[in-house]
């Protein structure tokens, strides 16, 4: 190809290869999307099998720290991205001294990997957090709960998900007839003594989050945020649109434009929020990728979440993320996915199965979502 300017240097032409670290349901909905614009993926994954292998025209099974795979992998790709958030910094690192060119890059993956760097991270560009307080043992977290008052939440810093990592601190320990010393230790070795953080209890009115992307030029797109419902830490269902203020929206919808401006990003982010009774809106945490809250835009919009993450990586305009019906996501998890043949015959559902062999408990195994038109 010829390659004219600078701006051009950076597109993948439709033929191009996207590398994918990561073969879950994620890469699997990217590889998907990638195909449909003619570009080809290749997952790096540590893997025997996984989800994304199934759909991708190449694959690299090794470890994410292996210098020599990573390298061929660099050199056989045109752009790096990831589908989760806990790619070692070392890998990126690596890849980066071979020539590859990783997004989103290594600012926005240091900031979302520790939750404590994340607060600070969005207190930064000026949006609320629930009160925090840093905790590295059991003085720290008497602390802690000084400063946020109880109930509180307890979480590690690094790698908790779907709720792991995570134990709330109640307002009511010496009902259980524990005095707070051996509920606090007891909370402490739940989460394995590791640095964690320590988050006030907010009484939400509902939870949304927003799906933003932003091009390596500076554009940016932001869909409609979605309510979420959880059930143990995991997320249920993504309601759009969300039943809340127009005003508390615009909110989100800004902050998430901000963060994406003051991470340099490129690619898609998703952002969740607390929306107070009152309205206001508080970051709870962002996903350098694409998101769970998202998978409704497979369906109800013209360009998904997916392949604008693609577009964006690939140095392509953004889509539009203009969503042309309401919509209700609810995850399958675990044995509720076999009932995927009832799912099929339902008139209006859009059915989505991850291929995943085994249906093991709190495992996400598809997603199902419902058009309405507005
Ligand atoms: N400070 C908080 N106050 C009230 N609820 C919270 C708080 N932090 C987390 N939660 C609840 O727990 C869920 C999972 O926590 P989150 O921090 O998003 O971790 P994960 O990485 O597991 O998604 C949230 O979606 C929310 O429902
Ligand atoms: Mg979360």
């Amino acid at each position: 190809m010829v390659r004219q300017t600078e701006n051009d240097a950076r597109i993948v032409p439709p033929g191009g290869t996207i590398g994918v670290l990561g073969g879950g349901q994620l890469g699997r909905m990217l590889a998907l999307a990638s195909a449909r614009l003619g570009l080809r993926t290749h997952i790096f994954a540590p893997e025997d099998h996984n989800p994304a292998y199934d759909v991708a025209a190449a694959r690299t099974i090794a470890p994410y720290t292996d210098e020599d795979a990573l390298a061929s992998f660099a050199a056989a790709v045109d752009v790096v991205t990831y589908e989760f958030e806990n790619v070692p910094a070392e890998t990126v690192d690596i890849l980066t001294a071979r020539g590859a060119r990783v997004a989103p890059g290594a600012k926005a993956l240091a900031a979302a990997q520790d939750r404590l760097v994340e607060k600070e991270f969005v207190r930064a560009v000026g949006a609320q957090t629930a009160p925090f307080h840093a905790v590295d043992d059991l003085a720290s977290l008497e602390e802690g709960l000084e400063a946020v008052g109880r109930p509180a939440i307890l979480k590690t810093r690094r790698l908790g998900y779907d709720g792991k990592g995570q134990t709330t601190i109640g307002a009511g320990a010496r009902d259980l007839g524990r005095t707070w010393q051996e509920a606090n230790h007891k909370a402490w070795e739940e989460i394995g003594a590791r640095p964690a953080i320590l988050e006030g209890f907010i009484d939400f009115a509902c939870e949304i989050s927003v799906i933003g992307a932003r091009a390596a030029g500076g554009e940016i797109a932001l869909y409609d945020p979605p309510e979420n419902r959880h059930r143990g830490g995991i997320l249920r269902t993504s309601i759009v649109p969300a039943d809340i203020r127009l005003e508390s929206a615009e909110a989100a919808r800004t902050i998430t434009a901000k963060l994406m401006r003051a991470l340099d990003y490129v690619g898609v982010i998703g952002v969740e929020f607390f929306v107070l009774k009152d309205g206001a809106v508080m970051v709870n945490e962002f996903a350098p990728r694409v998101h769970n809250s998202g998978h409704w835009t497979l369906d109800a919009c013209a360009c998904s979440q997916f392949e604008q993450h693609i577009r964006a990586v690939a140095g392509w305009p953004l889509g539009d993320p203009a969503r042309h019906s309401d919509a209700v996501m609810e995850n399958l998890i675990g044995q509720e996915a076999d009932d995927w043949l009832a799912c099929a015959g339902t008139s209006g559902l859009s059915l989505h199965l991850y291929g995943k062999h085994e249906a093991r408990p709190g495992r996400k195994m598809g997603h199902v979502t419902r058009l309405k038109r507005p």
